[in-house]
């Protein structure tokens, strides 16, 4: 499609934050053109369906789904698909592995079913890469400042995320690349940094 589209993914507190800001600025400084963008909330839409996400509490399991896959759907049609058509770098802070490792083996949604929404919500468009922050979830929890409900869930549910996104990557090899994100930030970004000068030696 022209552009290259990464996605930064991990528990909460495992620093996807920092590390897609960092990457950005990196590769906008080698002057390339770079969407940073995350989810849930980058469309107008999305911004709502965000704030139902992060403050209400009660839900059913389908329906904190569904929601995640109608901020997707708008994000991927307004914003990722234009960035990748004009030929740009899109970095996005979560994309549909985070419903895979949330919503089906965090809540046990089924598993195909949801492999089957992300399809349907983002048109088949896949990463070219992937870079998971590996952390036990009891040192990300830790880190985190400001607690929405997804923090406050048990630490049970965010080891499932965890197992979630480490089976993903054995599915995937070769797209989720995994980082010991409990490691000194300056190696992961060393690390990350590696892993997407070797995608951009593919792509450009
Ligand atoms: P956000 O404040 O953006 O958190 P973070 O900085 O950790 O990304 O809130 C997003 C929350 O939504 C986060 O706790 C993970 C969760 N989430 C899902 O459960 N499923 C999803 O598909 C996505 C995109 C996020």
């Amino acid at each position: 499609m022209g552009g290259l589209f990464i996605t930064i993914e991990g528990v909460e507190g495992s620093g996807k934050t920092t590390i897609a800001n960092i990457l950005a600025q990196w590769l906008q400084e080698k002057g390339l053109k770079v969407n940073l963008t995350s989810e849930p909330g980058s469309t107008f839409l999305g911004s709502q369906i965000r704030e139902i996400l992060t403050k209400g509490s009660e839900r059913t399991a389908w329906a904190e789904a569904f929601l995640f896959l109608a901020d997707r759907a708008e994000h991927v049609t307004k914003v990722i698909k234009p960035a990748l058509e004009r030929g740009e770098i899109v970095v996005c802070d979560r994309y549909s592995d985070s419903t895979i490792a949330y919503q089906a083996f965090g809540l046990g949604l089924n598993l195909e079913q949801i492999f089957e929404l992300n399809q349907i919500a983002t048109n088949g468009l896949s990463p070219d890469l992937t870079l998971l922050l590996d952390v036990p979830p009891e040192i990300g929890l830790a880190r985190v400042q400001k607690k929405t409900v997804f923090e406050e869930r048990e630490l049970h549910f965010h080891q499932r995320v965890r197992w979630g996104y480490l089976w993903l990557a054995q599915r995937e090899p070769e797209r989720i690349k995994v980082l010991d994100a409990s490691l000194n930030l300056e190696i992961v970004i060393a690390k990350a940094k590696k892993l997407v000068e070797e995608a951009l030696s593919r792509w450009l």
